[in-house]
């Protein structure tokens, strides 16, 4: 039987290829997807969902989500500055150099507050939530709902990071964008898992420039898509960091999620994100009390973890030149 998921996401290079990833995957069922402002403004992203789902040719409904941050509703001083024409990472639009057309019958008049709530009431501890943006949109339906939302199976939330930050030295983007939205999702933590892909381990999940051009050589269409998509991104990465290759968060959230073994280490433990008004702000902070509200991967198999990518995506003849590639090297 498929999985039953509804994606929040803003996409966004790497929410993209995770979008893609669901869309090609024949045990996950998308139940709808959800738009959260975050790499770009609420309209691009929401505008941006449909590019991929309309590539595709998909059906799936596309909800948009809240105009509010969550943080700025709950604390006067939360000041989130964010000038988007220096947002360049994602390239101009949020997918690159990527050109796709935006299909707004795809987007449905229902806000995401009310299609997550509805659908959990409809598929009671069936749903499990992917997150791959701020928390903003999950935080206003625990607020509105908190008994329904007990109810979603489990949470794979991609954010935060233990050793490292990328918006600040110690703050992840998603978690710094909207950082009480995060306090208010680990409340659930006492009633269901939930998994936060931070980091320490999607810093593990880079495709090289070799997987990504055996993508193009093996599906000239779909490889060229993912390429131009990736061309901003990462030489972002390249100069910035001197990381060589596309950093994948989003992807590994939703890999890990179908696949949770590729995650060797996992830390089960208390975790808070910090709201302060200083450095430390959207750093995630794990505390050594009684009640574990988060599993935490650590260690990622790297090896594994492309096999799954290249097969789920390109499929079972991709994977086994893929292979034959890696033996002949
Ligand atoms: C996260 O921030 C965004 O830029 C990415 O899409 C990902 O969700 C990584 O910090
Ligand atoms: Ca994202």
């Amino acid at each position: 039987m498929k999985r039953k998921v509804i994606i929040d996401t803003d996409p966004g290079i790497d929410d993209a290829l995770a979008i893609i990833f669901a869309l090609q995957h024949p045990d996950i069922e998308v139940l709808g997807f959800t738009s959260v402002g975050g790499n770009k403004g609420l309209q691009s992203t929401t505008d941006n969902v449909t590019r991929i789902l309309n590539y595709f040719g998909s059906d799936i409904k596309v909800y948009k989500g809240s105009e509010k941050n969550y943080s700025k509703t709950v604390d006067s001083n939360f000041n989130l500055s964010i000038d988007y024409s220096k947002e360049i990472i994602h390239g101009s639009n949020g997918l690159g150099s990527a050109v796709l057309d935006k299909n707004d019958a795809l987007i449905s008049d229902k806000d995401a507050v009310t299609f997550i709530l509805e659908t959990i009431e409809k598929y009671p501890n069936q749903v499990d939530l992917i997150t791959l943006g701020p928390l903003t949109n999950i935080a206003f339906c625990i607020e509105k709902n908190f008994d329904i939302m007990k109810q979603l199976k489990s949470i794979h939330s991609m954010g935060g990071g233990i050793h490292r930050g990328n918006r600040t030295p110690l703050a992840e983007f998603n978690y710094w964008f909207d950082p009480h939205s995060v306090n208010k999702v680990f409340e659930l933590g006492e009633y269901l898992p939930i998994f936060m892909i931070g980091l320490d381990v999607t810093h593990q999940a880079v495709l090289d420039m070799n997987d990504l051009t055996f993508m193009q050589l093996i599906d000239p269409k779909l490889g060229q898509l993912i390429n131009q998509m990736l061309d901003s991104y990462i030489l972002n990465y390249w100069e910035n960091q001197r990381i060589l290759g596309a950093v994948m968060h989003d992807l590994t959230a939703i890999v890990g999620y179908m696949y949770p073994e590729l995650y060797t280490e996992v830390l089960d433990i208390n975790l808070y994100c910090s709201t302060a008004d200083d450095v430390t702000i959207g750093q995630t902070i794990i505390t050594d009390t009684a009640m574990v509200n988060s599993h935490i991967p650590m260690k990622l198999n790297v090896e594994v973890y492309k096999q799954h990518v290249i097969k789920d995506i390109f499929g079972q003849e991709a994977l086994n030149e893929y292979t034959t590639y890696l033996n002949n090297e």
